[in-house]
């Protein structure tokens, strides 16, 4: 690997990412306007924001998948631009070292059997044979998904899916894993299987990057919480302090305020799931 594709440039101090003043475009329209962020090797962070606001399009170029128009996003000391990716070296480690689960499973998922899904990074990364039927059987028992190896992707339901797509990136034990809305539209057990599933992956060690509506998940899931606001980070703080900032939460439309039909009451949730309490006015 050439020297200026390494995954340590030299530095005292290494960061996992280093966003400085990116700006994505899709089509003209912007989607990051001079975004900057950094993140640390094993933190665990949740990307907050309302519908639109760049949470995906962030991940996807901390992902490699797109690149910034302007700006610079580093992995561990080098830009990864174009340019870099097409280094075969520098892409495959980036790849081993680096996985998104995407919002929506069926854009990941399209192999013919759930075995050959969790199988397929290990042979685009030229593993031996033996290694890989083990790992891709350890992977499908850690998450409970064993039952489905035969299974073809698509006939699952969806929250089976998300768990054969988590399992298709954890295979490859990356150091950083980007989880895009890992939780969303799963019934509660599933929810807190797959928060377990990133507590006992995680183990203190790794970089966790999870963009998430649910607020009531945030202290399981991070230590840190950044908010984004049309394209550009408007917050980042403590899950604790950004869960009692009730103007940030509502401007940024993280929770709202509602009128319900007992009592008449406004107030706010940050979820319309959580149990609370109605008080009538002294
Ligand atoms: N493939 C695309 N083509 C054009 N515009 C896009 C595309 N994907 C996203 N956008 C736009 O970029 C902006 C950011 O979208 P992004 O998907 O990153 O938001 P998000 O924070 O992940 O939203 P959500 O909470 O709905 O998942 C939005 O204005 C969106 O319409
Ligand atoms: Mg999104």
């Amino acid at each position: 690997m050439p020297e200026s594709l390494s995954f340590d440039a030299g530095k005292s101090e290494v960061l996992e990412f280093e966003v400085e003043n990116v700006r994505y475009e899709y089509d003209r329209i912007p989607a990051l306007q001079g975004l900057s962020l950094r993140v640390r090797a094993g933190e665990c962070i949740a990307l907050l924001g309302a519908n639109g606001s760049g949470k995906s399009t962030l991940l996807r170029l901390m992902d490699a998948l797109y690149f910034a128009c302007k700006g610079t996003l580093r992995f561990r000391g080098t830009a990864l631009t174009e340019a870099a990716m097409e280094d075969d070296a520098f892409a495959l480690g980036f790849r081993r070292r680096v996985g998104l689960v995407f919002q929506n499973p069926d854009i990941q998922l399209f192999n013919p059997t759930v075995f050959d899904e969790v199988a397929f990074g290990p042979l685009q990364l030229g593993w031996p044979r033996a290694e890989i039927l083990e790992r891709v059987h350890a992977t499908l028992a850690w998450i409970g998904a064993e039952h489905l190896k035969d299974r073809a992707p698509y006939r699952l339901s969806g929250g089976e899916k998300k768990r054969v797509a988590l399992a298709s990136v954890i295979v490859l034990d990356p150091d950083v894993l980007l989880l895009d809305e890992p939780t969303a539209a799963l019934d509660p057990r599933s929810q807190s299987q797959v928060i377990d599933l990133m507590e006992s992956w995680n183990n203190g060690k790794k970089t966790i990057i999870t963009a998430t509506h649910q607020l009531e998940i945030l202290g399981e899931i991070s230590r840190r919480a950044i908010v984004l606001e049309h394209g550009v980070v408007v917050a980042d703080a403590s899950p604790d302090e950004i869960l009692a900032n009730t103007e940030l939460l509502e401007s940024a439309n993280l929770i709202h305020s509602h009128r319900h039909l007992h009592g008449g009451l406004t107030h706010k949730h940050t979820s319309p799931y959580l149990r609370h309490e109605h008080r009538k006015p002294d």
